[in-house]
């Protein structure tokens, strides 16, 4: 019963457009960068709080996948902050490109870049993933974490993603998804309903930032059906990997 209340309760359908503020004056695209913009000073500390810090072992694993081909030059999509950039740096590659759509992340990222005297090697860019400013076939693998998601337009976002990766090039997708197992799922839905909203709002003062992310997930594509986008959209070689109890998705796939 209190199952089927807080299920309920985030329930969106599938079709929906989330948006962060529910303005019907601007785009998705918009309120995404208002609201990163927003949020971009607290977003590491919130992020690492709310995950207990399992994000950090995602993007290892993911930037694992990627390593097998040696990349020089990577791009990482929704880069927001540049964690995920960051780590590919283990790759030891020539460059690392973080693109995003919000200038206030971008900003904390090459501080970030700066501080840790990588800022030769990554470079960050703005600009909108439905439409970036790079060549066909420039690089050799892309990442993106927890980017998809909030793009206004999904499909067009990844056929400019496998536009500007390399034939064979390889690219791995991290999103939040929702856990199979009912057990899993209760604790999940009660964390994500209740604790992440609240301690969202707390530190990073905007009340709609925490709630709009249970929102988009439960709105998302998840497995298969994601699986099913990609390969529609031209990938081949894709491989779909719950993580941590099916409460992240790796989706891997080539060009
Ligand atoms: C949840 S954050 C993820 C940041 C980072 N990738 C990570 O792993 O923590 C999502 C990022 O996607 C960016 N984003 C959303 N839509 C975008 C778009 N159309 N083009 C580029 N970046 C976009 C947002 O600005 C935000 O920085």
């Amino acid at each position: 019963m209190l199952f089927d209340i807080i299920f309920t309760h985030i329930c969106i359908p599938m079709s929906t457009t989330v948006t962060p503020y529910n303005d019907a004056s601007k785009t998705k695209k918009e309120q995404v960068e208002q609201m990163f913009d927003n949020i971009a000073h607290r977003y590491d500390f919130l992020n690492h709080l709310l995950s207990a810090g399992i994000d950090r072992s995602w993007r290892k694993n993911a930037v694992k996948h990627i390593g097998e081909i040696k990349p020089k030059q990577i791009l990482d999509v929704a880069t927001g902050t540049g964690d995920f950039a960051f780590e590919s740096l283990s790759l030891n590659p020539d460059k690392i490109v973080g693109f995003d759509i919000s200038e206030g992340m971008l900003n904390v990222g090459r501080q970030k870049a700066i501080e840790s005297k990588t800022d030769k090697i990554v470079e960050f860019v703005k600009g909108d993933s439905e439409g970036m400013p790079f060549a066909t076939d420039t690089f050799d693998a892309i990442t993106v974490g927890f980017g998809v998601r909030n793009f206004e337009h999904l499909e067009v976002g990844l056929k400019e993603m496998l536009r500007v990766m390399k034939p064979n090039g390889r690219v791995a997708i991290l999103e939040v998804s929702q856990p199979h197992n009912a057990l899993v799922r209760f604790f999940y839905s009660i964390y994500f309903t209740y604790v992440l909203p609240t301690v969202g709002k707390l530190f990073s003062k905007d009340a709609r930032a925490y709630s709009y992310l249970p929102e988009s997930v439960k709105a998302f594509p998840q497995g298969q059906a994601f699986v099913d986008i990609l390969k529609k959209v031209g990938y081949k070689n894709i491989v779909w990997t719950p993580l941590t109890l099916g409460t992240c998705a790796m989706y891997t796939a080539e060009k």
